[in-house]
């Protein structure tokens, strides 16, 4: 089972076949899929932020969600993020693969392992997975796709953007592109051991980057603009992940 959770801008998946959907129950709270096919790939779909874009980043419930994963025998998950341009190399429309976080998220429930007496403490070495990652990269290069690899993503707390001294900052401790919603989502992955990897839209330059303000529909907007591609490569993606 093969599954994707999609951010900003995705939340649907329109070539799922036989698609159904189900609320997941478990210790974490409840968590909305959709299970379907492609092809005879069993795939599951999670949208972040609801289906009406209705819950903002600090209020997702991460640990529900990728626990209703697991529980649907989930081991692989692509994740869609729209992002900010933090390196000046970026273009609105471009595509990153996640290569490393840093999280400057703060009060979110970021592990599975907070029971008295058990402390565990997950590498965090190699969050993405490499493999998963030349899956997204086989397929954005099949699709001629502008991307970047590797890419250092920041996950800030929200739901404001940023301001410039602290894009500044980012800029000055490496991120390449900062999100709202990238942490703890894969530390809680990873913490399951679920092959984890991550596909960025650029939606914009981030604060003072560019003089242009920010505005949440000029980030849906860039991002509705890239949806067929996303889509196709996150379906060309999971039919890859079945030869690796
Ligand atoms: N900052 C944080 N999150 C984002 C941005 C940004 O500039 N663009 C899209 N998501």
């Amino acid at each position: 089972m093969i599954g994707i959770i999609g951010g900003s801008g995705v939340y649907d998946i329109p070539w799922l076949e036989n698609a159904v959907e189900l609320i997941a129950e478990n210790e974490y709270g409840e968590a909305k899929l959709k299970k379907g096919h492609v092809g005879s790939l069993e795939v599951v779909f999670l949208a972040r932020h609801g289906k009406t874009h209705s819950i903002q980043p600090a209020s997702i419930n991460y640990r529900s969600n990728i626990k209703a994963l697991y529980d649907s025998g989930v081991r692989n998950i692509f994740s869609t993020y729209a992002v900010g341009g933090i390196n000046p190399k970026y273009r609105p429309g471009d595509f990153a693969i996640i290569g490393q976080f840093i999280d400057f998220t703060w009060g979110r429930n970021g592990t599975f392992h907070d029971k008295p007496g058990s402390v565990v403490h997950t590498d965090m070495s190699e969050p993405y997975s490499k493999k998963l990652s030349e899956v997204l990269k086989n397929s954005l290069q099949q699709l001629g796709q502008n991307f970047y690899e590797n890419q250092v993503y920041i996950c800030t707390q929200g739901p404001r953007f940023e301001t410039p001294a602290e894009i500044k900052a980012y800029s000055i401790i490496g991120a390449d592109i900062v999100g709202m919603t990238g942490c703890p989502e894969v530390a809680l992955a990873r913490e399951f051991g679920i092959n984890f990897a991550s596909l960025a839209v650029i939606t914009n330059l981030a604060a003072g980057v560019s003089t242009a303000l920010i505005s949440h529909q000029e980030v849906l907007d860039i991002f509705n603009a890239r949806m067929e591609i996303i889509s196709e490569v996150l379906r060309l993606s999971c039919l890859g992940v079945s030869t690796i």
